[in-house]
């Protein structure tokens, strides 16, 4: 498509050789005499460059631009003016344009303004195209009272400089929650430092957490500042805590306790003001049982624990979770918004979720490559998504202990019910009407126990 260039200019001779040039070289114009008209034709028929007349009656360039910028903010300008004096291009400047030419107008100025704007307006749109989706990737949606005590917690957490520990399984939204918190706090302008303690190796991370000097180690060539001193007045995300040896503890610690680093290889003590954001997805009382982990670390860290359950002990949150991710990914892609039938519902709700979130998302966006379908049903997930044990076993007709421990409260639940009715019909002969008597529910919800977990007389466990 031809780029859109529209000129606002007060003066009929400007506005006719701008469009000769313009048109000339392919490009779509549109001609405005006044700063109204120019406002009006931007909004209207969105133009990809915008060349603005400072001086015009009644509404001038200047504040022509400021309520572009008001309401347009991608949209690139070039200001023009026959009396440019560097204090207007010095404002103009400051109000977003990015280009200041004079006249008279030169062919070669315009034309090189135009080809540069052009690809600084479809750069700018696509950086905010992608902000936009990081953000919506990044926003915490549930419906779960567990989710909305999370919420709750980042939200008295966040103004505060107190540590936080996030502590749950791998995939349950521990980063998320922990940039949640950097992005409500007085520090969100500030840079949110993400370091994986798993994935540094041993001799890299002190160096990488606190800097060094040139020569303080072999193949330290350069200077280098740490996370710690980069996150200064940020935030620093110290992922899997868990993962630091015990001589990088005691750094942290100190960092913690005295507010100030040194690069390794220097004497001099560097002052930082850093909010500390941790996380793991180990039993931190196990590790620091087995001596892996300081205790005194650990009580610094906690300051505010926030213990994220998984997804199988929240499953409201998933048919909004579903959602949410239908509508990431159709709009990634260009897709319509597939939706799920009320047994595909279901069925994601009887998965098991070892991955939690994480392995949720994966599900459904492979659920939506490989059926391209408006309407996912029960089927299509099961293909998919591996399926809690207990209801199948006891559908294959297997006892469900044979499946191993239950793993959830859900899968013990149903497990111990299920003992707890073999056992009280052995004790009465297999007599329905008895059993239910005693145990006190109606026989009709007996039966419908009986077939659910497929029990018969021959049961043996
Ligand atoms: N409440 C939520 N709403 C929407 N998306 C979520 C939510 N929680 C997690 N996610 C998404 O699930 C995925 C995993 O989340 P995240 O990386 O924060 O998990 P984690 O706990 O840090 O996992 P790991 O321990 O493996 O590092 C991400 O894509 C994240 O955006
Ligand atoms: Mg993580």
């Amino acid at each position: 498509m031809k780029p859109r260039i529209l000129v606002v200019d007060d003066e009929p001779a400007i506005r006719d050789s701008m469009r000769m040039i313009l048109e000339y070289e392919g490009y779509e114009v549109l001609l405005a005499g006044s700063g109204p008209e120019g406002l009006a034709m931007a909004e209207r028929d969105s133009p990809d460059l915008v060349f603005l007349d400072i001086k015009m009656p009644g509404l001038d360039g200047l504040e022509v631009l400021s309520r572009l910028r008001g309401t347009n903010e991608t949209l690139p300008v070039v200001i023009v003016s026959a009396h440019g004096t560097t204090s207007t291009a010095l404002e103009a400047g400051r109000l977003g344009a990015f280009r200041f030419i004079e006249k008279p107008l030169s062919k070669d100025y315009v034309l090189d303004a135009v080809r540069e704007g052009v690809e600084l307006g479809s750069l700018r749109r696509e950086n905010r195209t992608l902000r936009t989706a990081l953000e919506t990737r990044q926003q915490m949606v549930g419906d779960s009272v567990a989710l909305k005590q999370i919420m709750e917690q980042v939200r008295r957490a966040a103004p505060t400089n107190a540590t936080v520990l996030i502590l749950g399984e791998s995939g349950v939204g521990k980063e998320l929650i922990a940039r949640a918190i950097h992005k409500a706090s007085l520090r969100s302008k500030e840079r949110f430092v993400q370091v994986n303690c798993a994935a540094i190796p041993e001799e890299l991370i002190e160096s990488e957490l606190f800097g060094h000097e040139r020569g303080a180690f072999t193949g330290a060539t350069e200077k280098q500042t740490g996370k710690f001193e980069q996150a200064d007045r940020g935030t620093i995300f110290l992922d899997e805590v868990a993962d630091m040896s015990p001589k990088t503890q005691a750094k942290v610690l100190r960092v913690l306790q005295e507010g100030e680093v040194e690069r390794l290889g220097s004497a001099k003590t560097i002052k930082v003001d850093v909010r500390v954001i941790a996380a793991t997805n180990k039993d931190l009382e196990d590790e620091i049982a087995e001596g892996r982990f300081r205790e005194d670390l650990y009580f610094r860290l906690s300051v505010i624990p926030i213990a994220v359950p998984p997804l199988r002990e929240r499953l409201e949150d998933i048919p909004t979770l579903v959602q949410a991710f239908v509508s990431q990914f159709s709009r990634e892609n260009n897709r319509r918004p597939a939706r799920f039938s009320p047994a595909a519902m279901d069925a994601l709700r009887r998965a098991r979720w070892r991955g939690n979130i994480r392995e949720l998302r994966n599900a459904i966006e492979r659920l939506l490559i490989m059926t391209e379908r408006d309407v996912i049903d029960a089927d299509d997930v099961v293909q998919i998504v591996r399926s809690e044990a207990p209801r199948a076993a006891a559908a294959a007709g297997e006892s469900a202990p044979a499946a191993g421990k239950p793993a959830t409260l859900r899968d013990f639940k149903e497990w111990s019910e299920r003992a707890f009715l073999v056992d009280k019909l052995r004790e009465f002969g297999w007599n329905i009407s008895k059993t239910a008597d005693v145990i006190d529910t109606p026989r009709s919800n007996l039966y419908k126990k009986l077939e659910q977990y497929n029990i018969k007389q021959d049961t043996d466990g």
